[in-house]
C-alpha cells in the first residue's frame, strides 16, 4: 500500500502554525505533521544548549512516521539548532531565518530593514548575518519582544492589552527610515494587525512563511519527492501541553477542525 510521506514541521507552540498554513495553500496534496511543544513554550528566554536539546526530542519524536523533510518552524530554534538537526538526520532540515532574509532584501527600497523576534533570536544576531550575506549595505535596527508569544499563546490577538503591549515595545521603532520589518518570529503575524497599525502603511511587514513554503516547494522538487495527485491529506497535529487552547488557536487560524494528538514527555523533559 502507498504511504504518503509527511512534511514535519515543528515550534515552541502555535506560532509555526503560520508556515503551516502556508505550506497548506502552496502545496495543498501535502500532508503535513505539526509539533507544538507548548508545554515548554516560550523558547525566547532560553539557553540555546536547552533549546537544542528540546529540538532534538521534537525532531527523534517526528522522525518515527517517516517524514520526507523537517521544518523547523521556529526563528529561536532556527537560530540555535538547524545545523545540529541537519547534522543528526538524512533528510532535507529548512529553517525560517533565510527565508524571511531573502524576502526583506528584495523589498526594502530604503535600505533600512527592521528585525523584531524573541530574545533569542535577537542575541544570536543570524537575522543581521543573514541579510548583510545578501546585501552587505543594508542597515538592520532590531528588537526583542519578549511580552508577544505569552498574548499569543494566550489567543490574545486583538484587545486593548496587545495594542498597549506592541505600542510600548516597538512604536518608537517608528522613528527610523525602515520600511520593512521581519516578523522574526513565526508567532507575531497573529499580531499582524495590530504590529501595521502601530507601525504604520509605511512599514511593509514580512512573514518568512511564504518564502520558506517555497523554498520547501524547490526542495521537494529536486528531490522527486512532491506530491501532485491523489486524494487532500488528513494532518496530524500534536502538543506537549494543554491540548484544550492549542487546538482552539489551531483551529481557529486554519479555520477548520483538527486531529489532535496530546503528546506526554517524560517528567524529566520537562522544565
Ligand atoms: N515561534 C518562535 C520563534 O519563531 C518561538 C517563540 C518562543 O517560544 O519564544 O522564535
Amino acid at each position: 500500500m502507498f504511504v504518503q510521506q509527511p512534511i514535519a514541521i515543528l515550534d515552541s507552540g502555535v506560532g509555526g502554525l503560520t508556515v503551516a498554513k502556508e505550506v497548506m495553500r502552496q502545496l495543498p496534496r501535502e500532508k503535513i505533521l505539526y509539533f507544538g511543544d507548548t508545554a515548554r513554550t516560550p523558547y525566547g528566554p532560553r539557553s540555546s544548549e536547552e533549546i537544542i536539546h528540546f529540538t532534538r526530542e521534537i525532531v527523534d519524536y517526528l522522525i518515527q512516521f517517516n517524514p520526507k523533510m523537517i521544518v523547523i518552524a521556529c526563528n529561536t530554534a532556527t537560530a540555535a539548532g538547524l545545523e545540529d538537526i541537519r547534522s543528526r538526520v538524512a533528510i532535507p532540515v529548512v529553517g525560517v531565518i533565510k527565508p524571511g532574509a531573502r524576502a526583506a532584501i528584495g523589498l526594502t527600497v530604503t535600505g533600512c530593514v527592521g528585525v523584531i523576534g524573541t530574545e533569542g533570536t535577537i542575541k544570536s544576531g543570524a537575522y543581521e548575518q543573514a541579510l548583510r550575506e545578501l546585501s552587505p549595505n543594508v542597515e538592520v535596527i532590531s528588537e526583542a519582544c519578549p511580552r508577544f508569544v505569552p498574548l499569543v499563546e494566550k489567543g490574545n490577538f486583538r484587545s486593548i492589552e496587545t495594542y498597549e503591549t506592541v505600542r510600548s515595545s516597538i512604536g518608537h521603532l517608528r522613528g527610523f527610515q525602515m520600511d520593512t520589518l521581519i516578523l522574526g518570529c513565526t508567532h507575531y503575524p497573529f499580531l499582524a494587525e495590530t504590529i501595521s497599525e502601530v507601525m504604520g502603511q509605511r512599514v511593509t511587514l514580512i512573514s518568512s512563511a511564504d518564502e520558506t513554503a517555497r523554498e520547501i516547494r524547490d526542495i521537494l522538487y529536486k528531490n522527486g519527492k512532491l506530491s501532485r495527485e491523489g486524494a487532500l491529506p488528513v494532518h496530524q497535529f500534536f502538543c506537549s501541553g494543554d491540548p484544550r487552547m492549542f487546538k482552539k488557536i489551531t483551529q481557529q487560524w486554519l479555520g477548520k477542525q483538527i486531529e489532535l494528538t496530546p503528546v506526554v514527555w517524560q517528567v524529566p523533559n520537562i522544565v
